[in-house]
């Protein structure tokens, strides 16, 4: 039998994205794909007060099970209670892929569902995002869709190279398809690796630094659909201290670089209202892990490790909805 979203105390992404637009920051959307992460980052939300979106791609369907995930959100509204303070959460499938898929997923307790078809030809993303969006409606739901491709690995669909959002397609594709927001290509990408080296400057400390995003895309963007709630994928920004400990515990990370903070922060206060981040966590988590196995070598109870992982995650989020989305004190 479907479930609604609703009957779960959740909430889709509409209210949120028309306020985040109004107020100039954007809402985190974190990946989980276990317990500890999904503790993380509504322990991080909730004691920023910031709403969430906890997002599930299919490749953590596979890995722990579609049912159990989103059994796992249904018990994020009573946890969020628990904490003592109720935060707005949007329960999202990230890089939905085909038709089905969304609705097994709207038809199970989603909020949000993003449809990527950004790897089609124009004519065949608008066809499918458009099946997507009037499935999702009938039932509140809000879609995602993605124009223009990100390098990196989305789920199993690896792009070499990325292709800029073409700010000539946009009023098409959004009347079109009706979709509620736009995933676009400025020049992030996903994973740990976003630039080559030869692609960044060096700064006075020898440090890289990486092309600024393409803000005069967006900006031409915007012009066109003004006020429409604008997604960034790919936005990690790679903390390089979580780099260096896990380098200096054994790790091989090599040539890691993200986007900078302060790239993200200008995006939040323009029409960005949803910012991806997931490799970010991955590299906290690591780093954690990492430590905690060179230092107490004889541990082997996974909560002994898991647990400093979990807080590390912890404190990186609360930092990212503080000091880079400006989502704390929003919900
Ligand atoms: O966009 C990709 C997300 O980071 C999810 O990654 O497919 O490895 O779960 P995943
Ligand atoms: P990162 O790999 O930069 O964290 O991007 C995550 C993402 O876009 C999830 O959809
Ligand atoms: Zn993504």
């Amino acid at each position: 039998m479907a479930v609604s979203y609703k009957d779960l105390g959740l909430v889709n992404s509409r209210e949120l994205f028309r306020k985040a637009i109004e107020g100039k920051y954007a809402i985190p959307a974190y990946n989980f794909n276990n317990l500890e992460q999904m503790q993380a980052i509504l322990q991080a939300c909730v004691e920023t007060k910031s709403p969430v979106i906890l997002q599930v791609s299919s490749g953590a369907r596979k890995y722990a099970n579609a049912t159990l995930l989103r059994n796992m959100a249904r018990g994020a509204v009573e946890y969020v209670k628990e904490l003592g303070y109720e935060i707005p959460i949007v329960l999202h499938l990230d890089h939905g892929d085909t038709f089905e898929l969304c609705k097994d997923c709207i038809d199970n307790g989603f909020s949000s569902v993003m449809i990527d078809g950004s790897h089609h030809s124009f004519e065949d993303n608008i066809e499918l995002t458009k099946k997507v969006v009037e499935y999702a409606h009938k039932h509140d739901v809000t879609v995602e869709g993605e124009l223009g491709v990100l390098a990196g690995i989305e789920d199993d669909v690896v792009a070499a190279q990325s292709t800029y959002t073409k700010p000539e397609d946009v009023e098409e594709f959004v009347n079109k398809t009706g979709v509620d927001s736009l995933a676009i290509s400025i020049g992030t990408s996903h994973g740990a690796n976003k630039f080559k080296p030869e692609q960044c400057t060096r700064d006075e400390n020898g440090i890289l630094v990486p092309p600024p995003l393409r803000f005069d895309i967006l900006e031409q963007i915007e012009k066109r659909i003004p006020g429409f709630p604008i997604v960034l994928h790919g936005s990690s920004s790679v903390p390089q201290q979580y780099v260096a400990t896990i380098n200096k515990y054994g790790g091989a990370l090599k040539d890691a670089i993200g986007i900078p903070e302060d790239q993200l922060r200008k995006a939040a206060t323009l029409s960005v209202c949803k910012i991806n981040i997931d490799s970010d966590g991955r590299l906290a988590m690591t780093a954690a892990i990492r430590e905690t196995f060179a230092k107490q070598p004889a541990e082997f109870d996974p909560r002994k490790y898991l647990g400093p992982a979990r807080d590390e995650l912890k404190k990186l989020y609360m930092h990212k909805n503080i000091n880079v989305l400006s989502s704390a004190g929003k919900a």
